[in-house]
């Protein structure tokens, strides 16, 4: 089953150990973090030169100096599939999982002189993907940006089967396991890998975030998957609700998820699942409790290392502020100055979306017939927008997409969209959407089904709202 993926896995594989040097070139998510953190590793072990640069988006400029400064190899991880008709001229391997816009690039003009010249340019355009998409796979769930580059490390070197727990992180942070409630697909192989070798343990629990690290009413207060009717966002109501059921808050210290006894778990989870009923929102909803997590064996306890959900989190920590430098330091096994900063930023960032999320219900959001949207102008970092998209959408009973919109420091407008899944089980797609609505703006956009994002001219939101609600309502009566 995966040997079409293995197969190109070590094509690509064999490009990276003809390459005197390598530029990786990867995204600033949790993702591209781990992804860029497996290529440099896999790198070093090969003993190769490198150099790593993190980018927000990769756009023509970017790829016009990688052009200019000709390196004898750039690997981009976890972004790179959706320019590929942009990269003649350039040698290079892709591992990625956005969808992609070619699997060749494109010749330019003044490049095809005669008909036999072209098939030669065309053959001459050196670049290498391995995407899931070009084995007819679902590039939101079946594996992410650190698992392709993982594969491709394992054909490296097999001791680089040390860096699967990575390839899990990238995973959970791209939010793979959401929709099934564990991996699946080929996330899957790279799991029981992981776990064969005794780098992860996976077991059904509850799927809150900070099981490691967070006090348990706080635990409760903060979850906006599932959202717990009456007790997210309120402190004093989960206090209490723990207090009813006779549950201590604290011993020595605050205790966490993993103090508490299996009964106390058990005890919590049945008393959530009779709430979340009784206030009508269905079983859909108080399923969501339960799940598959990830544990790093080799991380202590106690810590956001522990958890891959915490792990991916505190990598967008780092990345999604423009320090992804730092995440990758710790991927890499620094536990020291990078890891402390890393742990300090993780406050930030928690600290930084509550208000973002308080700043969203001040503005409002807006209602339309297919879509909800907010407009965060200054007020949200673009770079953040996207996950504040995340945390409102499960909020949303009446499940519309939700689109956001921030202003970017490049003058223009993000936009980051985030969709139900039962919009996707119609046949919507939002990295089309994304892709198309933004082009006839004038901007340029991509992503994966569910989640996508562009970048728009300032003043262009209003028809752009215009031609995404047409383009919902279209793949829905398709
Ligand atoms: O560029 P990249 O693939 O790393 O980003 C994917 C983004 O999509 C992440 O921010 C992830 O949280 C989001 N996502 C989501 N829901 C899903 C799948 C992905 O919000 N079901
Ligand atoms: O930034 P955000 O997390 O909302 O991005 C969601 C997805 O959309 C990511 O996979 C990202 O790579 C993609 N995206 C894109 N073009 C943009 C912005 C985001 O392809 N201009
Ligand atoms: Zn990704």
């Amino acid at each position: 089953m995966y040997s079409e993926y293995l197969k190109r896995a070590a094509e690509l594989a064999r490009k990276i150990r003809d390459a005197d040097e390598v530029v990786i070139v990867s995204h600033i998510d949790a993702d591209g973090i781990t992804s860029g953190s497996i290529a440099a590793r896999s790198l070093e072990r090969l003993g190769k030169e490198y150099r790593i640069d993190f980018v927000k988006q990769l756009d023509e400029k970017k790829i016009e100096e990688l052009k200019n400064e000709n390196p004898s190899l750039v690997w981009f991880t976890d972004l790179g599939s959706g320019m590929v008709h942009l990269m003649y001229g350039l040698n290079a391997v892709i591992t990625d999982h956005h969808v992609p816009s070619a699997t060749v690039p494109e010749v330019p003009l003044n490049a095809r002189k005669t008909l036999t010249s072209f098939f030669e340019e065309v053959n001459k355009s050196e670049v290498l993907q391995l995407n899931p998409h070009l084995f007819g796979k679902d590039g939101a769930v079946d594996i992410s940006g650190a698992g392709v580059t993982y594969l491709v490390a394992r054909e490296l070197d097999l001791r680089n089967i040390d860096l699967s727990a990575l390839a899990i992180v990238g995973a959970v942070g791209d939010m793979q396991d959401s929709e099934a409630l564990r991996l699946t697909g080929t996330n899957r192989f790279i799991l029981e890998e992981a776990n064969d070798h005794g780098f992860i343990k996976y077991h059904i629990d509850a799927r809150f975030f900070g099981r490691e690290t967070r006090p348990v009413y706080k635990m409760l207060q903060y979850s906006s998957d599932p959202i717990l009717p009456t007790l997210t966002g309120d402190d004093r109501a989960c206090r209490g609700f723990l207090t009813r059921l006779g549950i201590p808050l604290k011993r020595e210290r605050w205790r966490r998820w993993i103090d508490l006894t299996h009964e106390e778990k058990k005890l919590i989870l049945s008393e959530l699942v009779k709430l979340i009923l009784s206030m009508s929102y269905g079983h859909e909803l108080a399923e969501r409790l339960i799940g598959e997590v990830y544990e790093l064996v080799n991380e202590e306890h106690g810590t956001p290392l522990r958890d891959a959900k915490e792990f991916a989190t505190l990598l967008n920590a780092t990345g999604r502020y423009m320090q992804a430098e730092i995440g990758f330091h710790v991927c890499l096994g620094d536990r020291d100055k990078y890891y402390k900063k890393a742990l300090s930023m993780l406050n930030n960032h928690r600290k930084h979306l509550v208000s973002s999320v308080n700043i969203v219900r001040e503005i409002g959001i807006t209602k339309r017939k297919y879509l909800e949207y907010f407009h965060a102008g200054d007020r949200i970092n673009e770079n953040i927008v996207g996950i504040v998209a995340s945390m409102l959408l499960n909020e949303d009973k009446e499940e519309l997409p939700i689109i956001a919109f921030a202003n970017s420091d490049d003058g223009n407008i993000k936009v980051s969209v985030r969709s139900p899944r039962s919009l996707i089980s119609k046949g919507v797609d939002f990295s089309v959407i994304m892709k198309e609505a933004s082009k006839k703006v004038g901007g340029s956009g991509g992503g994966h089904n569910i989640a996508a994002g562009a970048s728009i001219p300032r003043g262009s939101e209003s028809e752009f709202l215009d031609i995404v609600e047409e383009m919902i309502r279209k793949q829905l009566e398709r």
